[in-house]
């Protein structure tokens, strides 16, 4: 299928936020890059393409019912957008269903065993690094804990000026440039149920307290915890 015309229909689908777009295009081209660097045959590339493209679908509708785009309400209510378009557009059932697939859990770090899941994580992390402006600390930890391919490491690495050898508590890192970014917060709310502290992959909210505190410098801002908080204790509070 026609990926510049996939594009054209999401840039008209986020129409009035360029950010989004070009956040969008970003993804993909970085996708496509490591798709062909591991080897993925046509289909594949096919899969995750479409997947790239389409991944932030769900944000609008998020933002319109819950008043936030966490990443959990995005996998919620992505794939039935992206099945609607991609239905439009006429593209194959089974490309459609593991799109849809992929859009569902384009936030879920925990279990990532498939390739396409993978590198369009990948991909996405490289872009919000750069976007969220992370500091160097989270570049770190992201790439130890998020990046697995060869190419997505290497393109890690060049892109940030990281160094393999030299791991985040070496003494020659410099944290000075590290920015803590406000990406979920626990208010209030919070009754200590500690459901949030079990799920999140950094392992970086202590559940000591009360409300729970979330380790801003490790958080990868993934929305895991906001998702299964029965008490809605945690949000977001800049962007997702
Ligand atoms: S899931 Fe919600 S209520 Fe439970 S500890 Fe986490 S923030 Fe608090
Ligand atoms: S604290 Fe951060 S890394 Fe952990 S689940 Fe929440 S958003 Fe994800
Ligand atoms: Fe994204």
């Amino acid at each position: 299928m026609d990926r510049a015309e996939l594009i054209t229909e999401l840039i008209k689908y986020n129409e009035g936020d360029p950010k989004r777009s070009q956040h969008l295009i970003k993804v993909h081209s970085l996708a496509a890059v490591i798709g062909r660097g591991e080897g993925l045959k046509s289909e594949e590339m096919e899969i995750l393409e479409t997947a790239a493209i389409t991944h932030d679908i769900g944000i609008r509708l998020s933002e319109k019912k819950y008043g936030n785009c966490c990443g959990s309400n995005q996998e919620k209510e992505g794939p039935g957008e992206a099945e609607k378009l991609l239905k439009r557009l006429g593209y194959p059932q089974k490309v459609t269903d593991r799109v849809c697939w992929l859009i569902g859990h384009h936030h879920t770090y925990d279990n990532i065993v498939e390739q396409d899941h993978r590198i369009l994580v990948e991909a996405d992390f490289l872009v919000n690094l750069y976007e969220d402006g992370a500091g160097r600390k989270e570049i770190e930890s992201a790439y130890d804990r998020i990046f697995r391919t060869e190419t997505g490491r290497t393109l890690c690495r060049a892109m940030f000026g990281l160094d393999e050898n030299e791991r985040p508590d070496s003494d020659k890192a410099d944290y000075s440039q590290a920015k803590v970014r406000q990406g979920y917060v626990v208010t209030e709310k919070c009754v200590q149920c500690r459901s949030c502290v079990d799920v999140c992959p950094m392992q970086c909210i202590d559940g000591s307290r009360k409300p729970v505190y979330i380790n801003q410098e490790k958080c990868l801002h993934c929305g895991t915890c906001a998702g299964v908080c029965d008490h809605k204790a945690i949000i977001a509070v800049n962007k997702c």
